[in-house]
């Protein structure tokens, strides 16, 4: 009888209390360690679709490369920085201080006051689809992004859409302030698709309600026909992109590195007539339609790509970090806060003198080594009033739009 009691006591208190003692004592002692997110993907998807590689097109052999492309100087040419870390810099402010290096030195560029055409500028592209939502106050923060940080004498962004956005007054005042640095046009996909794989393709009227496909597709496009970046709309930029455009580039997806899916293309760049872009439309032109909505023509086309051209020897286009335009995309303790919530402490941003969220602080010094701040098409969100993004991001883009006008008028 007593032993039966002495035993109901240890199940009751003593046996949760060591249970309690002794993992809190594990915690202490190791990092428990693990992806939360749990995704599935098809078995006969991936052997269908991603691990076979079939045969490039033939792009990168000399006399198929575009007058127009410089293949000594885009894929083997001596670079000025290094954008890639070999590692995924999962430890503290790495990859915010690694996006830092890649930054000129004080006037180590040559600034000639000469006027520059503007097809002769860094072509910039950014898409917006008139009919799925009109063009508002939350898009214009883009271009007010873009305005403000880059090095407009040298630049110009072109404003895709399907449809007339000439008659929105956002659009309006920029193309009044800035006439040299930007300009509208209408995506004719046909047109845009002249001398490439996907030429009369019938999967180039392809269209999905939340313009995953259609975008991947046009971003591919232009880039070919007019060569430059792409920014997604949903983009704040936070500094020049310019030592950027030395290289050919996707993006880090997360910083998790999913397997099937590490690439984004919410900001790339290429060359005009790119033979990575060549290869690209080869390889949509020659696979299973992409499904929709999905990344097929995306995320897991440039990662199909890029295996294809590791495979022939061909020195892969590059890979920027995560946090370098996606700094919501890591764990607590290194990614950005949460852009849609008024600020709070925690984590990494501590209360802490030059630790948090102020002014000076190590967000707003982490924001200006990164290049741009990626929200993920949140467009139903809005940033508080005076929230880390408003204080940091969007009213200095203002203050510095409004001073570039006023210093030089038309630029
Ligand atoms: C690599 O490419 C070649 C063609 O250049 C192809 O014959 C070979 O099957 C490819 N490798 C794999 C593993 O598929
Ligand atoms: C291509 O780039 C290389 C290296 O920058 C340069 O020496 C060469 O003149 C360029 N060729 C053309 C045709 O522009
Ligand atoms: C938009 O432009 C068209 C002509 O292109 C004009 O007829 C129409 O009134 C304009 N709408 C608005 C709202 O400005």
């Amino acid at each position: 009888m007593r032993l039966r009691r002495g035993f109901t006591v240890f199940l009751k208190f003593a046996f949760p209390l060591v249970f309690i003692i002794g993992s809190t004592a594990v915690y202490y002692l190791y990092e428990p360690h693990g992806s939360i997110g749990l995704v599935f993907h098809r078995r006969a998807w991936i052997q269908r679709e991603i691990l076979p590689l079939s045969p490039l097109a033939g792009c990168f052999k000399p006399e198929r490369i575009s007058p127009l492309y410089n293949v000594s100087d885009a894929v083997y040419g001596r670079k000025r920085f290094e954008v890639q870390a070999g590692v995924p810099m999962r430890m503290g402010m790495d990859c915010y201080e690694l996006a830092g290096i890649v930054s000129f030195a004080e006037g180590e560029r040559k600034t000639e006051e000469q006027y520059i055409p503007p097809e002769e500028r860094a072509q910039f592209h950014t898409y917006w689809r008139v009919d799925l939502a009109p063009l508002g106050e939350k898009q214009e923060y883009m271009l007010k992004s873009f305005f403000a940080t880059q090095d407009l004498p040298r630049s110009r962004l072109i404003l895709w859409s399907n449809g007339d956005l000439s008659n929105y007054s956002v659009v309006q005042k920029y193309l009044e302030l800035f006439p040299g640095s930007f300009t509208l046009q209408i995506v004719d996909i046909p047109e845009l698709a002249k001398d490439t794989a996907m030429e009369n393709h019938h999967l180039l009227n392809l269209e999905d309600k939340k313009a995953w496909v259609d975008g991947d597709l046009v971003r591919l496009l232009v880039i070919w026909a007019y060569g430059g970046a792409w920014i997604d709309m949903d983009m704040l930029l936070t500094r020049d992109l310019s030592p950027l455009l030395e290289h050919e580039f996707v993006t880090q997806w997360d910083c998790y590195d999913k397997i099937y899916q590490p690439f984004n293309g919410a900001l790339m760049h290429f060359y005009k007539h790119s033979p990575y872009l060549c290869e690209a439309f080869h390889l949509m032109a020659h696979s299973t339609p992409p499904r929709s909505p999905s990344t097929d023509w995306g995320s897991v086309l440039y990662h199909r790509l890029w295996r294809r051209l590791l495979n022939e020897s061909i020195p892969p286009f590059k890979i920027l970090p995560f946090c370098f335009s996606d700094p919501l995309v890591c764990r607590l303790d290194n990614r950005a806060p949460e852009p849609f919530e008024p600020d709070r402490i925690d984590g990494k941003w501590t209360g802490r003198p030059g630790e948090g969220l102020e002014e000076g602080g190590a967000l707003d010094r982490a924001l200006g080594k990164i290049f741009a701040v990626h929200l993920h098409n949140r467009w139903d969100k809005a940033f508080p009033e005076g929230g880390w993004v408003d204080r940091l991001l969007l009213r200095r883009h203002e203050e510095e739009m409004e001073r570039k006008v006023r210093i030089n008028g038309e630029l």
